[in-house]
């Protein structure tokens, strides 16, 4: 054989090695997360209905359903499966264990991307971006105009948010942790609470619904980066899923469809909704 033969010889077997071991790898690490739920035939997204305009319970023709922007984004990425939408409703602060426990296929939440929940799921980009502010009652709209003015208060946060580190770490006030944002809500109009840290779109749903009982005092909170953004939570070897969720929001984004939905969340909220229940 020919010196060159030789070589050629050696570089085709290289390759063949190579690309073999490729596929095994592949084979291996398969991601069959998109698959998975074509074959089941649904979509089931992990909520908290407790979270108008993103999501809420309403009653329609006599029936109880959820929906709300993260309800109608989600049902876009079911129509791009081809499946059907299940939402399953829970607290807010079992919703990342019951995506890594398999319980469900995506958390759609209003959920940011905080370091420590990167750390255990992954998350889509993101389709809204948040601020936090403190709500208060609308006789007491002019209570809390600085940091100092917390002190002593009772201030309401959701268990497990981004809402309960910023009312413990940037308040002086007793920092009173529940599962639900409307009982914190309630709690608040009958006096048992001063004031909730919620987001601001949460907190202006409340003022459009409830316009002569909330108001939005003028202290401000800081929100860190790594709390703005609203995204879709994934499990982490879902790539082909997490995949699929991108192409829905770029393209809902780039069509301006995004927008339209936040809105068409707000009319359902008003035309079916028991408002911000
Ligand atoms: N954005 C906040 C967080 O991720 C609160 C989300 C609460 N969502 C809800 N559906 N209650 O921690």
């Amino acid at each position: 054989m020919k010196k060159w033969m030789k070589k050629s010889w050696l570089v085709a077997m290289g390759l063949v090695m190579v690309l073999s071991i490729g596929l095994a790898g592949c084979g291996k690490s398969s991601d069959n997360s998109v698959k998975k739920i074509q074959d089941k035939g649904t979509l089931t997204v992990g909520t908290s209905a407790d979270y108008a305009p993103f999501e809420f319970p309403i009653v329609k023709n006599g029936k109880k359903q959820i929906t709300g922007f993260d309800i109608l984004i989600a049902q876009k990425i079911a129509k791009n499966l081809g499946v059907k939408l299940k939402v399953q409703n829970t607290e807010f602060s079992s919703l990342i264990s019951d995506l890594k426990g398999n319980k469900v296929d995506l958390v759609m939440a209003g959920m940011v991307s905080t370091t420590p929940r990167k750390k255990q799921v992954a998350f889509s980009k993101s389709y809204y971006t948040v601020k936090n502010v403190l709500l208060v009652r609308k006789d007491e709209a002019n209570k809390f105009n600085t940091i100092a003015d917390t002190k002593g208060a009772q201030i309401g946060a959701q268990q497990t948010t981004t809402q309960e580190s910023i009312a413990k770490d940037q308040t002086k006030a007793n920092v009173v942790s529940e599962g639900l944002v409307t009982s914190l809500t309630t709690e608040l109009l009958k006096g048992k609470l001063d004031g909730v840290v919620v987001e601001n779109e949460i907190a202006d749903n409340y003022l459009k619904n409830y316009p002569d009982k909330y108001a939005v005092a003028k202290v401000s909170l800081t929100t860190p980066k790594s709390q703005r953004y609203i995204n879709v939570a994934v499990r982490k070897g879902d790539k082909k899923l997490l995949n699929r969720v991108n192409k829905v929001i770029t393209k809902l984004q780039k069509s301006g469809e995004m927008n339209k939905l936040l809105q068409k969340s707000q009319e359902i909220q008003s035309k079916y909704g028991d408002s911000t229940k």
